[in-house]
């Protein structure tokens, strides 16, 4: 298999389904829905999306019934970076390689812009139904449902975020870093890999939950680092942000060494762990080991 080119059709097929699914920019809210459509269109990873469409794959879904979870979460996430970018919160000014969404449409514009694509992100979800071909398919229509939204929430990605904006500036234990850090970034990747699954009929919920938990913390400890060493250019949004921010990170409270051996320890876990699921595994497994030496 040739990695990097899997990679590149993964990532493509990924940006096909969310532009199906982004709202036209008409009507007297145009503005709002340019704003929604910036961050959405100016592109980034796209590795929610293809988590989901892998783990639907492996488990064996053939149809279009992830396409709109797909989208779904790429809302979701989007609206977390221009909320996240938002002054009071981290105060960043780039984001995938472009001007944050307040610094283009101003505060209050993003600020609805990320509420609007939250909300947007369960309309597009919902769409599922309408896919579902027998009761089945929308019972785990409606079990991805419940995941998305949980894996969201107070005990997820915004339960992460809350915490972590409130101690910026605070020495933090261990203990707390690791709630944030399974919360604000973990929450998501499980999600998604566990959305994809489900809706292919997985049973194994608990096995890809921790397997989400351990790309989750490497991915952020990796996101840690390259605040540090990445460059803005080539990561396409601020670095030394962290700092700016008077925040505890991995690489703040272990050294950037121990940090680097963490992420590919977290790794190891999460290999050990998608080696007991069926099916054709060999494009997450490269994945996986690919983002330990991400540079962006
Ligand atoms: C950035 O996520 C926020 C974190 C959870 C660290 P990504 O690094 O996946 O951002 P994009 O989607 O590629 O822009
Ligand atoms: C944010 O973590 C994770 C989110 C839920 C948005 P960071 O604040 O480190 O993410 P970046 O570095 O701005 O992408
Ligand atoms: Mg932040
Ligand atoms: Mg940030
Ligand atoms: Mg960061």
């Amino acid at each position: 298999m040739n990695f990097k080119e899997e990679l590149e059709k993964r990532t493509c097929r990924a940006e096909q389904v969310i532009r199906k699914y982004l709202p036209a920019e008409e009507g007297f809210s145009k503005n709002l829905i340019k704003a929604m459509n910036y961050s959405m269109e100016a592109g980034g990873k796209r590795l929610r999306p293809v988590f989901l469409g892998e783990m639907y794959h492996i488990f064996g879904g053939q149809e279009e019934l992830a396409e709109p979870f797909m989208a779904a979460i790429e809302m979701i996430h989007t609206h977390s970076l221009i909320h996240d970018d938002l002054p009071a919160i981290d105060n960043d000014e780039y984001r995938r390689g472009k001007k944050t969404t307040h610094i283009v449409f101003g505060e209050s514009a993003a600020i609805l812009a990320g509420d609007a694509l939250l909300n947007y992100a369960y309309e597009t979800a919902l769409k599922g139904f309408s896919l579902a071909k027998n009761s089945r398919e929308m019972e785990r229509t409606a079990k991805a449902l419940q995941i998305l939204a949980e894996k969201t929430g107070i005990r997820g990605m915004l339960g992460g975020q809350s915490v972590d904006v409130e101690n910026d500036g605070r020495p933090l234990k261990r203990e707390l870093l690791d709630y944030i850090y399974v919360n604000k970034t973990s929450a998501l990747i499980e999600a998604s890999l566990m959305a994809g699954a489900v809706l292919a009929g997985a049973e194994e919920l608990k096995e890809i939950e921790t397997m989400g938990r351990y790309i989750g913390l490497a991915f952020q400890i990796q996101d840690d680092i390259l605040d540090v060493t990445g460059d803005q250019e080539e990561l396409g949004k601020s670095v030394g942000s962290d700092e700016k921010n008077h925040k505890t990170t991995y690489v703040t409270l272990e050294g950037m060494e121990k940090a680097g051996q963490e992420v590919e320890r977290l790794t190891g876990e999460a290999l050990e762990l998608l080696s007991g699921f069926p099916g054709d595994k060999e494009f997450l497994r490269e994945l996986f080991l690919f983002l330990c030496t991400r540079r962006k």
